[in-house]
């Protein structure tokens, strides 16, 4: 079945303040939508949103994976769906490994946490290490996608994003994404800040991806990931909503012509 994270009528709000008024998008396996719109109108919301931040409260309209509400799962359930979030700014774990960090991420979404927890909650033995993917496996499998994906194998050993390059941040989310294998991910400006010889291995990564059946969902200010990513439908974003949805020429509608022609043309009434 091609998996579907539809997002309906949504409205998001950070204490007091609406940030999302009513987003409506859909995003379906093997499939890239781009999203763009000015700084400020909230795509990082929706991402986090979608993601089950607990600072941002759905005060109305719903998240749907494969037709199923998804607002009452935790963060960690809504992973294990197969919904990845590859935030805007990653952030650093110093002391923790690249590989120990995958490791324990993959573990908790292929479900080999639970089914330790089940086993000892039935009055098995706890087994140590019987909470992760078994090390040799894991291994293989790693050292193979780092190739696949063109991620150096020095990434494993050193700390989670800690002193990384913007570059080697966004490429070590192609890795985790590899890893993790989830139905639909979030790129939020994964293009943000790379040279074009990185760009080039972030965005052959996601074609990688989305051929092999991921659907993404990619946040972006420019239009030059998108000669590289080919987008199934362009999305504009503004000020808290979706207000256009169309083909790849958006993008370059877009480019040319800046949000001062969306707001005129498409008489979106000022927030
Ligand atoms: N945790 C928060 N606390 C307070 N305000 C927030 C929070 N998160 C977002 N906002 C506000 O919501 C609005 C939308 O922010 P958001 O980061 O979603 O925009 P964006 O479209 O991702 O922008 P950019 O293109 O600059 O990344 C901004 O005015 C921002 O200040
Ligand atoms: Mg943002």
């Amino acid at each position: 079945m091609t998996a579907v994270l539809e997002v309906k009528d949504l409205h998001v709000s950070v204490g007091d303040n609406e940030i999302l008024k009513g987003v409506s998008l859909t995003v379906r396996q093997g499939e890239v939508h781009a999203l763009m719109g000015p700084n400020g109108s909230g795509k990082s919301t929706m991402a986090y949103a979608i993601a089950g931040h607990p600072h941002y409260q759905v005060t109305s309209g719903d998240i749907l994976f494969n037709g199923q509400s998804i607002l009452d799962l935790e963060p960690d359930e809504r992973a294990k769906l197969g919904i990845f979030l590859a935030f805007q700014y990653p952030v650093a774990i110093p002391g923790v490994s690249f590989a120990n960090f995958l490791r324990a991420a993959v573990s908790s979404v292929r479900g080999y946490k639970d089914r330790a927890r089940a086993e000892v909650a039935q009055g098995g033995k706890r087994e140590i290490g019987s909470e992760l993917m078994p090390m040799r496996e894991f291994r293989k499998e790693l050292l193979a996608k780092m190739d696949r994906f063109n991620v150096d194998r020095s990434f494993a050993q050193r700390y989670l994003n800690d002193g990384f390059s913007g570059g080697e941040k966004k490429r070590g989310e192609v890795l985790q994404m590899a890893m993790l294998e989830p139905k639909i991910a979030i790129l939020d400006e994964s293009d943000s800040g790379l040279d074009i010889d990185a760009l080039r291995v972030v965005a052959d990564g996601i074609n990688k991806l989305v051929a092999d059946g991921m659907g993404a969902l990619l946040i972006t200010h420019y239009q030059r990931i998108l000669n590289y990513v080919k987008p199934d439908k362009v999305s504009i974003f503004y000020k808290g909503r979706v207000v256009l949805t169309g083909g790849p020429e958006l993008a370059h509608v877009l480019e040319e012509k800046g949000y001062g022609w969306v707001e005129k043309e498409l008489a979106v009434e000022p927030a």
